[in-house]
């Protein structure tokens, strides 16, 4: 059995994660997250609420799950968002055509679809499913967004989002005039995102309906330096950049390219481009550290040329190594430039740029135009208009020739020289038009969990017996405290269920626990992550104390029932060791 045999098996009993629709047999690509799972996932969210909305101050907003057409013709996604896809005239199965070819070339999916074909019928692939040779048809393109209607009728398409970020971009007036109309500014979206993987593989890593959590950040793009940056300059990082990987999308090994480098290093030295995606990176690695990722089996890989999202000039991913799948990206941050306003702006007709004021307004010297409209006008009739907005527009070296040229609906009119006379004028330029480039971090929530499952987990041998362990940090810990009494007696039964519910009052979340031996239960609790359990014991009855005992170390501490509830809180945010110090009272 492998660590995601084990991990998926224990989820299963213990209630983070059923397949879904299960008692009709379940359909790929979707997890229900059950009572554990969910308070697992709000706690991580919780925590990404924390540093990006709160410290960071970009303000989250909830925008559709379903976007119209217009808005994904706008970014891409109607046209580039596919995967090559070919189907089994035997079996009818659908499957990803580059996947059949994999272990054949280095990077099946950078490959035009006539070469992936070519490399099917070449290599006799056999169906995976009904174990066919030669009955693949060709391979087409297939869009990964659900297409849906709006309302009655096939008129009118929409499409379950693909990423949250689209809301966010489609909304950019609203929130620039919130922001106060300055750069940069943040914004963020946690929320669900869609994709019809057409035969996803491997299980929780690939779901056709899963959590993203994004943040867009708008930045003037002349002005890429972070106004934070030193707070997290000297901060190291395993970067693993496009020029150190042999292959193009190395997803099981690193070929010994990472490097560790502090991100003031990473800069200075050109690997990341700018400190704004530097800053970035780093508060992605203080968030997955955070949340239970360990460091040494995560990096950054920068993504090649030929696998970047069609938005992007340059993308790390946040990877994780996991046991089974090897290296998994469980977020990307991305600069998508102005990309996606641009798009939008010219797709919806609207000017989407916004003006950058200099520190001082600026004296410049224009030409200033000025036409003969009592000649052009009765001469040029209904194109009046156009023949003074062409000349408004013309340059200095435009207007020095004998005739003057405009071109007006895609024609060039001659001008009589003698019609237009200009000047140089002086004129206050307050600042300059731009439209705003985005940072894109986004952080796939679901990936984020299993990974924080998979590298939280151990199995620990003591005194001959195997515990199994969920190291998950306090603070995302499902459970955070378990009250035990240490008999199934009723004189410590009723002491435990009170200080059960004082904690509660407390705003900790306690699950009591009175079926089976002592040991069994903290078992129990090590198997789902808690990290702290209360024991009442028969000294609790004569001096008012139990004990605290810490998931990792074992060890115990004995205390007052009156400083339990604010103790806890300092562990579940510090962890045990400080408290416990404090105490001084470890047996
Ligand atoms: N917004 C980036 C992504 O969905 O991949």
């Amino acid at each position: 059995m492998d660590k995601y045999e084990k991990i998926i098996g224990m989820a299963k009993r213990r209630g983070f994660l059923w397949n879904s629709f299960e008692l009709y047999g379940g359909t790929a690509g979707f997890y229900d997250y059950g009572p554990l799972g969910a308070m697992l996932k709000r706690r991580i969210e919780d925590i990404w609420r924390k540093m990006y909305v709160i410290e960071e101050g970009f303000y989250e907003i909830e925008t559709p799950t379903i976007g119209i057409a217009a808005i994904f013709d706008a970014s891409g996604h109607t046209r580039g968002f596919s995967d090559p896809m070919v189907v089994c005239s035997k079996c009818d199965h659908s499957f990803r055509a580059d996947h059949l070819i994999e272990g054949i070339v280095e990077t099946p999916d950078a490959l035009p679809a006539s070469e992936i074909k070519r490399l099917i019928d070449e290599h006799g692939i056999k169906c995976p499913q009904c174990g066919g040779t030669g009955t693949f048809g060709d391979v087409s393109s297939f869009n990964l967004m659900f297409k849906t209607t709006i309302g009655p009728g096939a008129e009118r398409v929409g499409y379950l989002r693909p990423e949250t970020a689209q809301g966010m971009f489609v909304d950019f007036e609203h929130l620039f005039r919130f922001y106060r109309e300055k750069l940069p500014f943040g914004v963020t979206q946690i929320g669900k995102a869609y994709r019809n993987e057409i035969s996803p593989r491997q299980g929780v890593i690939r779901l056709r309906e899963f959590t993203q959590a994004e943040a867009e950040i708008f930045i003037n793009p002349t002005e890429k330096n972070h106004p934070k940056f030193s707070m997290i300059e000297d901060t190291v990082l395993r970067y693993y950049p496009a020029s150190h990987q042999r292959v193009s999308h190395p997803a099981h090994e690193d070929d010994g390219g990472i490097i560790e480098l502090t991100t003031r290093d990473a800069v200075d030295r050109a690997i990341v481009a700018h400190e704004f995606l530097a800053y970035h990176l780093v508060l992605t690695h203080l968030f997955l550290v955070r949340v239970g990722i360990d460091p040494a089996r995560m990096r950054f890989r920068q993504h090649q040329p030929d696998e970047m999202a069609h938005y992007a000039v340059d993308c790390w991913d946040a990877e994780v190594l996991t046991d089974r799948f090897g290296w998994v990206e469980i977020v990307g941050i991305a600069d998508r430039t102005d990309y996606d306003l641009s798009s939008h702006a010219e797709h919806s007709k609207k000017d989407l740029s916004v003006l950058i004021e200099y520190d001082t307004p600026k004296q410049v010297e224009r030409i200033a135009v000025k036409p003969d409209m009592g000649v052009i006008g009765p001469l040029y009739k209904g194109n009046a208009g156009k023949v003074l907005a062409a000349l408004k527009g013309l340059g200095e070296e435009d207007l020095r020739g004998d005739e003057i040229k405009i071109e007006i609906d895609g024609e060039i009119v001659p001008i009589p020289r003698d019609l237009v006379e200009y000047e140089t004028v002086i004129e206050e330029v307050r600042g300059e038009r731009v439209i705003p480039h985005v940072i894109e971090p986004s952080f796939g929530i679901d990936r984020i969990i299993y990974a924080a499952l998979e590298h939280s987990f151990s199995e620990e041998l003591v005194a001959g017996v195997t515990r199994n362990v969920l190291h998950l940090p306090a603070e995302v810990a499902p459970v955070q405290v378990a009250v035990l009494p240490l008999l199934t007696r009723d004189e410590l039964i009723t002491p435990s269920l009170a200080i059960a519910e004082t904690l509660r009052e407390n705003g900790v979340f306690v699950s009591y626990d009175d079926s089976g031996t002592i040991g069994r239960r903290y078992r129990r609790n090590d198997e789902i992550g808690t990290p702290f359990s209360v024991t009442i014991d028969y000294d609790t009855l004569g001096d008012d104390t139990v004990t605290i005992r810490d998931r990792d170390s074992m060890a115990q501490i004995r205390m007052p029932i009156g400083e339990l509830a604010e103790t806890l809180r300092a562990m579940i945010r510090h962890g045990f060791s400080d408290a416990a110090t404090r105490h001084n009272q470890i047996f």
